[in-house]
């Protein structure tokens, strides 16, 4: 029996890839690389000395996924097939429904039709929307703020929906909160093609000198020292999350939602000195307006999924930093 990895060539999905293998799963990935690099596969397999079968494709590709489930006996799916830039989903949202959800959509409709009914999905910390009553607890109310935010939104509904309609079905709804980090080998670990958006990727090129300076969005929040703070979590924790989720849905049914974060906030200048400290590098930065969009302050209560998937965080803010460095500057040597 196999796990069908969605999107499994991307940053969360190979990591959690390679942990599926070292536990011995059959695995088979569908990715149309959008957002990823088909050299990943070299690497997972430099790591575990074992290749997945990986099928180039868009899961909207109704066709596509019907042969995949007529070919192979899959037993549960891991859905991390998406598109993720929030500001992107504020200029193009119609590619965003279209790729989240008609893409979930024509997934769970082939799952159904072969009668697959377990699924973990990828969800979000932004599905807790503007609230700043932290820790956020997986029974607060969900609101959005942008349509990336939404498609986690809607296909979180979809799949209660779902579950209500067949009672068999088993889905754990993984709200992951800041991913951070890269594997120990430094061969796989998160690397945009454009100019980060994200705060770790960001710091990570400036300390590399591919990006000269660092912008600091507000330092006047409601926070010990003005900035902006996140529960920051390891990509390598989060992928044992994964594992954990995975082997609960296979003993039960239902639908529950879990918050995969450390329950720790740190702030922007936080995660500055500990890059620096990681690094050895300066990291130049200046404080400019605050972004739009962006809430102060943002850490889970993952007591749920110590308590129902006997799973915790456990590594700190230096590990993530350490391993994201060395990532970025592995890649940054091959680039010269
Ligand atoms: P990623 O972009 O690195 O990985 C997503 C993968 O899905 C990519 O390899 C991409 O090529 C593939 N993909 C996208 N659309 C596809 C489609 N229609 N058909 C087939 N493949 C497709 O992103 P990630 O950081 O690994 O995130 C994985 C999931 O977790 C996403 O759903 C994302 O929204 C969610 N998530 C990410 C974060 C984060 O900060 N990284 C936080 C919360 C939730
Ligand atoms: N930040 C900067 N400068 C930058 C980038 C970020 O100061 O160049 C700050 C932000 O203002 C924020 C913090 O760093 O205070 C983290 O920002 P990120 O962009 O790294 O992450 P966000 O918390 O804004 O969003 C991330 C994902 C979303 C996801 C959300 C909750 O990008 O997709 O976490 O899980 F929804």
């Amino acid at each position: 029996m196999a796990v069908l990895v969605t999107g499994g060539m991307g940053y969360i999905g190979s990591h959690t890839v390679v942990k599926l293998l070292e536990d011995n799963k059959e695995v088979i990935i569908v990715d149309n690389l959008v957002n990823s690099k088909e050299e990943v596969l070299n690497h997972i397999e430099t790591i575990t000395l074992i290749r997945p079968l990986f099928i180039q494709g868009d899961i909207r590709d109704e066709k596509l996924l019907e042969k995949i489930f007529s070919h192979h006996l899959i037993n549960s799916v891991i859905h991390f097939a998406g598109l993720k830039a929030v500001g992107e989903s504020v200029d193009e949202p119609i590619k965003y429904y279209d790729n989240n959800i008609v893409g979930t959509l024509i997934l769970l409709k082939v799952m159904k039709k072969y009668k697959c009914r377990k699924m973990v999905f990828s969800s979000s910390a932004t599905v807790y929307g503007n609230n700043s009553n932290v820790p956020f607890e997986e029974s607060y109310p969900l609101s959005t703020t942008n349509p990336y935010g939404a498609t986690k939104h809607m296909i979180e509904d979809i799949l209660r929906d779902v579950y209500k309609s067949d009672k068999e079905w088993s889905i754990a709804l993984l709200r992951y909160f800041n991913p951070i980090g890269a594997h120990e080998s430094g061969l796989i670990g998160e690397d945009p093609n454009d100019i980060p958006n994200n705060l770790l990727p960001y710091v990570a090129k400036v300390a590399t000198g591919e990006l000269a300076c660092l912008s600091v969005f507000g330092d006047d929040y409601d926070t010990p020292d003005g900035t902006g703070v996140r529960d920051y979590i390891h990509v390598d924790d989060l992928a044992s999350g994964h594992l954990k989720a995975l082997g609960y849905i296979d003993g039960t049914t239902g639908i529950e939602a879990f918050n995969l974060g450390t329950g720790n906030g740190y702030s922007v200048l936080d995660i500055v000195r500990a890059f620096e400290k990681a690094s050895k590098k300066t990291i130049k930065y200046k404080v400019v307006n605050r972004r739009e969009g962006d809430i102060p302050i943002c850490y889970a209560n993952a007591n749920k999924a110590k308590q129902l998937l006997n799973w915790q965080a456990y590594k700190n803010i230096n590990q993530m930093c350490e391993d994201a460095w060395r990532f970025a500057s592995n890649k940054s040597n091959h680039k010269e």
